[in-house]
């Protein structure tokens, strides 16, 4: 693919706050009209990414290129194509949420207003009401609702819906889906694989300021195992499990684990016994993200 698909490439990308190094040579690559899991634990780095694409902070060192721009130095232009939405939004106290709204949108040069006004309903928003007298919550829709009411081509999300309660959190995933399906590219950045697992196409990892692992989530399945419940009307002979994990196998009742990618060839090995009842469980990739976030001590004395 080449680099005109891509809305956010960043290469190599260094930052350091004193000497402590927050991104040690970051690579990412957000496609055009893609959703894109950015996902990490606490002090990972995405946050100190983020802010060095929206032209917050500048880079020690490497590329990073937002819209076909310069984050530092196309800023002005960038902010008219994109929009921002914050894990801690404040607000201007004595401002209302419609007007913040309205003010957020006319830096990314209008809003739809039909549009505002049925995202102001479906997050149960008043608009009335003053900055100061917004819960957490309240507060991270008033900048949902004015990200999503404008027409940028760009969403850059950074942990948007902590303090939504579930169903707000559902409202939300609908609204990133119509996003998406009207062209805008999101960057989606979350500690929680949940939040991002049903609306990605793919996902980067990050951890302690680089990326572990970056792909679709199907590929990203594919490295994890799928289990199998089997009871069968022969018993099947241990040797013939070799390819199986985590075999337990009692009579003609099997429990094993197998890679993804080669669940034809097992079930191939199990239809020789006759299978009388089955069940798959799909890869979690919970599993391989939990394995992803383990301390690198714990990886390396493995
Ligand atoms: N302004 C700052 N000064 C010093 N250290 C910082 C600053 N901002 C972030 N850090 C550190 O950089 C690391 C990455 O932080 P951050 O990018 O916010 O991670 P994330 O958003 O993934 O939680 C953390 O260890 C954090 O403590
Ligand atoms: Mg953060």
């Amino acid at each position: 693919m080449s680099t005109a698909d891509a809305v956010i490439e960043v290469q190599g990308l260094t930052k350091s706050y004193g000497r402590f190094q927050a991104l040690k040579s970051l690579d990412l690559r957000v496609d055009r009209g893609q959703v894109h899991g950015f996902l990490g634990p606490n002090g990972a780095g995405k946050s100190t990414t983020i802010r060095v694409l929206l032209g917050l902070l500048r880079a020690d060192g490497g590329i990073a290129r937002v819209l076909d721009g310069d984050p530092w130095k196309d800023v002005v232009s960038l902010h008219r194509r994109l929009a921002y939405v914050p894990g801690d939004v404040s607000l201007w106290p004595g401002m209302t949420g419609g007007e913040a709204i309205d003010l957020l949108g006319a830096l990314r040069g209008g809003l739809d207003p039909a549009r505002r006004i049925e995202l102001l309903e479906r997050f149960e928003l008043d608009p009335t009401k003053r900055g100061r007298q917004y819960s957490k919550g309240n507060k991270q829709k008033v900048a949902i609702v004015a990200a999503l009411a404008s027409n940028v081509e760009l969403l850059i999300l950074d942990e948007p819906t902590s303090g939504l309660d579930p169903l707000m959190e559902n409202v939300f995933q609908e609204v990133i889906g119509e996003a998406k399906a009207r062209g805008a590219s999101v960057l989606l950045s979350s500690h929680i694989l949940a939040e991002v697992e049903s609306l990605a196409d793919r996902l980067s990892i990050i951890r302690d300021g680089r990326i572990v692992q970056t792909g679709t989530l199907s590929q990203l399945r594919g490295q994890t195992r799928t289990t199998i419940h089997a009871e069968f009307a022969h018993p099947p002979e241990t040797a013939a499990l070799a390819a199986f994990g985590d075999v337990r196998l009692d009579g003609t009742r099997l429990s094993a684990t197998v890679e993804s990618a080669r669940i034809g060839e097992a079930m191939a090995i199990l239809t020789r016994y006759r299978i009388t009842s089955l069940t798959v469980e799909p890869p979690s990739l919970e599993s391989l993200f939990l394995r992803l976030y383990e301390p690198a001590t714990a990886q390396a004395t493995r």
